[in-house]
């Protein structure tokens, strides 16, 4: 009876204080510090003994215990390769991934670890929590309170753990993480680190399975069939039944439909997938022109009680590949009109915030663009969400083919956690897998991993990007939809002679070389000049291959390499050109020329444009090449005034002439179905000021948002420079950070991120970009540039107050109290002091002594113990103490051979506060931590004794340098 009583007052306190299931951010307050790959004792002594023998026994810095006090803060999405300087090295991977000290190569900034500290409630007893990784690159190995859980390899799929029985509840917990970047899987830039978001889910025992709502639909006449598969699974002691209701909301979240079915029940651990089938009379389909998304709310209730629910965003369409008209989106034929890309951006490497995501999806659905592949790997699932939001057809490619369990679980994984997005049209299950595309083993693989995706996924159909001609058999004989990958080494026509009866798609093309706003070729700065007119051996200039496509309706459209520049393969050079040259845009999202020839032929908007610029000091006389990219039907060319001529445009074409320079005004006027367009270039003046055009005026404050700030120099007419390269230097004030910064220079070495907060970059052909993001605090944000010589220029940006995403908080400062300023400390023991101004009796950041290191240090000389009684001011239940001692690098070590703790409430009697366990930092013989758990005793007094260590030789007394003591944490229960 008391059981009884005890289980139902139980009851309602859990539906009162939590929700059912809860997605928390873990991005925020990580610690994160270099290893080493090849060297254990620099690597925080991983591998230096029996890691994996015993449960909960990890070493060094995966150690619970280990002081991590010392290294950097940083928040994810992270990437530390973007942080590395450029190397010039020869090693064509390190050319092909952006020269960066990454790799086998470079041991020293190869390996990363990251550790983060977290409290879980108690009354999260009985619940299941998972820590959810979106991506890490690469090959993580993940330890939860030291308790090894396992690791994955892969840089590019998301993986997931079940800590529930690690976690320690109402108490401190650490999750630590070990990054291997030292093997590539690309030959592109990849980035280094925790380059995704981090989640922790918290649900019931009896909950929805991970990827456990699977939606599809088939479009009927004028209805939706919908399709809802759920798994439940029953991960409780106990037999559970209940049932699962459906509901379809439309964007207003109006009711659409529902579905309400039982489970029978299911024992321990057993899972079930439940079948609701939901018809929507006259749905709203999801469309490039309007993406309209549907929310699926998947409950699971027991007696009347929500035990879990989760919302799925999905839309209503049908997607068709036909081989003879292309193809066709809810019934309407679509030429695609794609892009590739990679996931790098300037100024951040490849940890890119959603909200640029959102950015770089916007600016190519300006140019006309509506499909984005995603080459060569997984994307992050934001990149979807915004497709999905925006309307952009995507083709989600997998990493590395193969048939092994290691390869179809990522493949599995893929499509599991993607096939819900309405963007998602085609799967890729490789790329130009040159040893396998033509043969046998490439077939046999291929068909494996088909016969994968089909099962879970039958509603969509696959190709691969294959280099290789027509009369190859391999994956082409079994691959649904044939991807090209460059017309030149497919020779299409002769293909679809071959095979009528195939689909068929340009999986890369185009591949044009330019450099933003450059017009000529410079081998040695490693420029390439911004006509379409470069490309290497197996491409074609932008006309050539969409002109080819455009006019084939069997073709169904194709993929330009690429959207953006990206890190790496720095084709046709080498250093000092760092990163490709093969973008629309460049690393900025800044366009180049093409950028309009895309626009004028896919856009359907008006376009003319005119180029290059018409500054050409000292070239008087000498005839320029002025190109213009429109889809006017003519188009007139005036210099100062002066005809030079009208011109029909051709139908995806340009327009060229040859003009001899004279400064001025180079005006082009246009005529599209009889309507006047204009454009013009004009020499600019020399330069007077900065501008700052900010690509919004507020932002969220949810410490996620950015603001993309284009930064240009202009003359005294106010009119932009083309050719400026000033640096610019950056100052930010108010609830905002800098996070990065960028030219678009493919041989830029300046850094995107500059480390010492001092922010600055060139211009390049005339623009760089400044990238801000929103802390949590509202308000204005100035962001103030400057150079010598031009006048300066301050924008506001607003951080609007908003309700952020959930985050796993900071570690609790009620619950680690690290000692503050003015604390009163009480040395009981005379010790040395080496620099003047030492020995300062209160407490600063952890620090005995004043903020200055100088000071407060204990020179562990021999004979010299040290004795200091820390005054809390008042009696607290403490829970664990932590002392660090920090060593000069390099320096005779003078650790304390032993400390201890102990506790006192009236600072006279004190008694030991429990055993100790130390930490070594042995990467660098820097850092020495010594923990207790006190367990709750009560105490006002915390007294740190160190033994000296006696082995010091007696001629190196004078050059020992002191360890410096912190009391980095005591936590008060
Ligand atoms: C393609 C390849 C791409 C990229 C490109 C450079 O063949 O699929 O990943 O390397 O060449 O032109």
């Amino acid at each position: 009876m008391k059981k009884l009583t005890l289980f139902l007052l139980f009851l309602p306190v859990i539906a009162l204080t939590q929700p059912p299931r809860q997605k928390l951010l873990f991005d925020f307050g990580w610690k994160f510090a270099l290893g080493h790959a090849a060297d254990p004792q620099r690597d925080f002594g991983y591998g230096i003994g029996a890691a994996f023998a015993k449960a909960g026994e990890a070493q060094g810095a995966a150690h619970p215990n280990f002081s991590d006090s010392l290294w950097r803060s940083v928040d994810l999405p992270h990437d530390w390769a973007v942080e590395l300087p450029f190397v010039n090295h020869e090693d064509p991977e390190v050319k092909s991934h952006g020269y960066k000290p990454v790799g086998r190569l470079f041991p020293e900034s190869s390996v990363g670890w990251y550790r983060r500290a977290f409290a879980i409630p108690a009354a999260d007893r009985g619940r299941r929590i998972r820590v959810e990784f979106d991506g890490v690159f690469r090959d993580a190995a993940v330890w939860c309170n030291g308790h090894y859980l396992g690791r994955h390899a892969g840089g590019y799929t998301p993986f997931s753990f079940d800590l529930t029985d690690y976690l320690r509840y109402g108490q401190r917990n650490t999750l630590v993480v070990r990054v291997d970047a030292s093997h590539y899987e690309g030959w592109f830039y990849e980035g280094a680190g925790i380059y995704r978001h981090v989640w922790l889910h918290k649900y019931e025992p009896l909950h929805l399975a991970e990827y456990g709502v699977y939606v599809h639909s088939q479009i009927s006449g004028a209805a939706a069939e919908v399709t809802i598969e759920t798994i439940v699974e029953n991960l409780s002691p106990a037999a559970a039944e209940g049932r699962v209701c459906v509901d379809l909301l439309d964007r207003d979240r109006r009711l659409a439909g529902r579905s309400v079915l039982p489970f029978a029940a299911l024992q321990p651990l057993e899972a079930t997938t439940i079948r609701h089938a939901i018809t929507v009379a006259d749905p709203r389909l999801w469309s490039l022109e309007d993406p309209h998304l549907y929310t699926v709310h998947t409950v699971i209730e027991q007696e009347g009680r929500t035990i879990d629910s989760l919302d799925t965003p999905v839309g209503l369409r049908s997607l068709r590949f036909d081989p003879d008209r292309g193809f066709f989106l809810n019934g309407a034929p679509v030429k695609i009109q794609g892009v590739c890309c990679h996931q790098d951006h300037g100024g951040v490497g490849s940890a890119l915030p959603d909200a640029l995501q959102e950015y770089r999806i916007r600016l190519l659905k300006a140019m006309g663009c509506n499909a984005y592949r995603t080459s060569h790997n997984p994307p992050t699932p934001e990149l979807l969400d915004a497709c999905d939001r925006l309307g952009m057809l995507v083709m989600d490619e997998h990493r590395l083919m193969g048939s092994s369990p290691e390869i179809l679980n990522e493949l599995e994984t893929l499509v599991r956690r993607d096939r819900n997005h309405p963007s998602v049209i085609l799967w890729s299950i490789g790329n130009e897998e040159y040893v396998i595309q033509g043969n046998e083993t490439g077939a046999a693989i291929a068909s494996t991993m088909m016969a994968r995706l089909r099962r879970l996924d039958p509603g969509r159909t696959i190709t691969y990007g294959a280099n290789i001609g027509p009369d190859a058999g391999g994956i082409n004989t079994v691959i649904p939809v044939r991807g090209f990958n460059y017309k030149r080494v497919g020779a299409i026509d002769r293909y679809r002679s071959l095979r009528p009866d195939q689909p068929l798609i340009g999986s890369e093309e185009g591949s044009t070389v330019c450099t933003r706003g450059f017009y000529a070729n410079d081998t040695l700065k490693g420029y390439v000049c911004d006509y379409d007119s470069m490309y290497p051996p197996w491409a074609t200039t932008a006309q050539d291959w969409w002109s080819f496509y455009a006019d084939r309706p069997w073709l169904s459209g194709g993929f330009v390499w690429t959207g953006f520049d990206y890190r790496g393969e720095p084709t046709p050079y080498s250093w000092p050109c760092i990163n490709s040259h093969f973008g629309i845009m460049d690393m900025c999202g800044f366009p180049k020329n093409n950028y309009f020839y895309y626009q004028a032929w896919w856009s359907g908007k008006d376009v003319l444009h005119l180029f290059p610029h018409w500054n050409w000091p000292g070239r008087e006389g000498e005839e320029i090449e002025v190109w213009v990219h429109s889809n006017c039907d003519s188009v007139e060319l005036f210099l100062n005034g002066r005809s030079l001529g009208r011109m029909s445009m051709p139908r995806n074409g340009h327009l060229a002439w040859r003009v001899p320079y004279e400064s001025g005004r180079l005006e082009a006027a246009g005529w599209r179905s009889g309507r006047r367009l204009a454009a013009a270039v004009e020499t600019t003046g020399p330069a007077k000021g900065i501008h700052l055009a900010p690509d919004k005026s507020s932002i969220r404050a949810d410490q996620e948002d950015l603001c993309m700030v284009t930064v240009t120099a202009r003359d005294g007419a106010g009119r932009e420079m083309a050719v400026a390269d000033q640096l610019i230097h950056f100052e930010l004030q108010g609830p905002g950070r800098i996070i990065g910064v960028a030219n678009g220079d493919p041989s830029s070495h300046e850094a995107d991120k500059c480390a010492d907060g001092s922010w600055q970059r060139r211009l390049f052909s005339g623009k760089c970009q400044v990238i801000i993001q929103a802390l949590r605090e509202s308000g204005e944000i100035l962001l103030t540039a400057s150079a010598p010589g031009l006048l300066a220029h301050t924008v506001a940006i607003r951080a609007e107050s908003c309700t952020p995403r959930p985050l796993v908080p900071p570690y609790q400062p009620d619950q680690l109290r690290h000692l503050g300023l003015g604390m009163p400390v009480h040395y009981g023991k005379s010790f040395s002091y080496k620099w003047p101004g030492a020995g300062a009796k209160t407490l600063s950041n952890g620090l005995l002594g004043s903020s200055e290191y100088n000071d407060g240090q204990w020179q562990g000389f021999e004979g010299e113990d040290l004795e200091a009684v820390i005054d809390l001011g008042a009696v607290q239940k403490i829970g664990s103490l932590c002392a660090t001692f920090l060593q000069d690098a390099g320096s005779w070590i003078f650790w304390p051979k032993t400390v201890s703790f102990a506790l006192s409430r009236d600072g006279r009697s004190f008694t030991p506060a429990g055993g100790v366990t130390a930490c070594e930092d042995v990467r660098s013989s820097m850092i020495k931590a010594f923990r207790v758990e006190a367990g709750g005793k009560r105490a006002r007094y915390v007294r740190v004794t160190g033994v000296s260590v006696k082995v010091c030789p007696p001629d190196h007394r004078a050059a020992g340098s002191p360890a410096w003591l912190f009391v980095d944490e005591v936590v008060i229960e």
